[in-house]
């Protein structure tokens, strides 16, 4: 079995079309040529290669990707640049596979790009060339996940506990009865404890016993009954209310639940985020995804990122990219922490707020309100309305 990469003008070739940063080409042209002229790396390169590029059997698990003792032995440091040319050696298949749907180049090209991010990240943190982000990689090369213009998605099927509902056509809406509901409702997961304010119990992530909170927790109810559901509904910047409320069914539809397919939206990095741009590829993935899978109907758009944390709302003006894309999703609790931002907005290599640059906006805002004692957590998001409604935040209408 020939492995394509392994000859170093093919290699040249798919690093270039996939934009590898130049600069890494000729450590990654040395790794192949060391591989090939070394039996025993040869041969778990070949495994692994069969393993992973033939059979799909990938490390898919937020975990640091087990690299073999002999490699170790053999390459040092170098290491997680052999698996890096062994995971760029999928891409001959992962571009057949996308011929086989019916793909264009073009995509494929947009979906690789985060191969360029992350070994450019590499580099940066650590002065030489390798690889880290293998546990979400494989989903590009596995004709998972899709870049279509500014933002990347994969159908997945909805793991969350909430339940969404919407006001059904013609229903009346009174709103001195009804409290002034909006036309989307969620109600909140009754597997989750809640913090008093109706955040998750243990948003912010307490680092040990004594910082956890001291207030109690409260469990919300859910009812799902043959007239209706009753439940406590969540406001769209993420916060369940104390008070249940009751849905009829005559007036309300379910409209998403556990295990419902939705698109999970990633947000790569590049362009600045606007309601155009994000519009726009979200019309494409509504196109995209039903026929390239066919029988495959999203229910709504699902996305969970550190730019949902709700206090980027107070943290930053409200005309900024981020919190007009924060706005335009409709949030519920999650029990997350700061580390998602911060790995973020800072990364690996300011792992200290004191020593950490202060050289944007968000930066400054970020390390002010730490230090003043503020807590920062991310939460999920879901979104019901039509791309060409990006930009109209709905959820925040009164
Ligand atoms: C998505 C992204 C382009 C948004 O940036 P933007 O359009 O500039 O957003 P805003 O208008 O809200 O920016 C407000 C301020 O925050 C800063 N900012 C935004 N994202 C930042 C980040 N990740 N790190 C540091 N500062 C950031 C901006 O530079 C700006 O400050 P400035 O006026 O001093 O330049 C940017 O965050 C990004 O590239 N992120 C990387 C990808 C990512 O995080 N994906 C999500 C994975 S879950």
């Amino acid at each position: 079995m020939d492995i394509e990469l392994l000859n170093p003008d093919r290699l040249v070739d798919w690093c270039s079309l996939i934009a590898v940063p130049p600069a890494a080409i000729p450590a990654l042209r040395e790794m192949a040529a060391e591989v090939s002229a070394d039996a025993a790396l040869l041969q778990v390169f070949r495994a692994f290669h069969e393993q992973t590029a033939l059979r799909g059997e990938w490390l898919r698990e937020w975990a640091p990707l087990p690299f073999d003792p002999l490699v170790e032995s053999r390459l040092g440091e170098r290491a997680s640049l052999f698996y890096l040319l062994a995971y760029l050696s999928a891409l001959p298949h992962a571009w057949q596979n996308y011929q086989r749907l019916g793909v264009s180049l073009e995509i494929f090209k947009d979906t690789m790009l985060d191969f360029r991010f992350y070994i450019q990240d590499y580099y940066d943190l650590r002065g030489r060339w390798g690889y880290a982000q293998f546990p979400w990689i494989w989903r590009h090369l596995s004709s998972v996940l899709f870049r279509l213009g500014r933002l990347q998605y994969m159908l997945i099927p909805f793991q969350g506990g909430v339940t969404a509902y919407r006001r059904r056509a013609g229903a009346s809406h009174d709103a001195s009865a009804s409290g002034a509901l909006p036309e989307i409702l969620l109600l909140a997961d009754p597997e989750m404890s809640l913090r008093q304010d109706g955040y998750a119990y243990g948003a912010g992530n307490p680092q040990s016993e004594s910082d956890a909170p001291a207030a109690p927790s409260w469990q919300p109810l859910f009812e799902a009954r043959s007239d209706g559901w009753r439940g406590h509904p969540v406001s769209p910047n993420g916060r369940a209310a104390a008070q249940p409320v009751f849905l009829p069914s005559a007036e309300w539809e379910l409209i998403l639940q556990r295990g419902d397919t939705v698109l999970d939206l990633h947000i790569p990095r590049a362009d600045p985020l606007n309601a155009q741009t994000c519009g726009g590829s979200y019309a494409q993935a509504l196109e995209f995804f039903p026929r390239v899978f066919p029988g495959t109907i999203p229910r709504a758009l699902y996305c969970h990122t550190w730019m949902f944390s709700p206090q980027l709302q107070q943290l930053l003006p409200p005309e900024s990219n981020l919190v007009k894309f924060q706005r335009e999703f409709y949030l519920y609790p999650s029990p997350g922490g700061v580390g998602f931002l911060w790995s973020f907005v800072f990364g690996e290599k300011y792992p200290d707020p004191a020593s950490a640059p202060r050289d944007t906006f968000l930066r400054r805002a970020v390390l002010d309100w730490l230090a003043a004692g503020g807590e920062i957590f991310d939460l999920p998001g879901l979104m019901f309305h039509a791309p060409h409604d990006w930009g109209k935040q709905p959820y925040y209408r009164s």
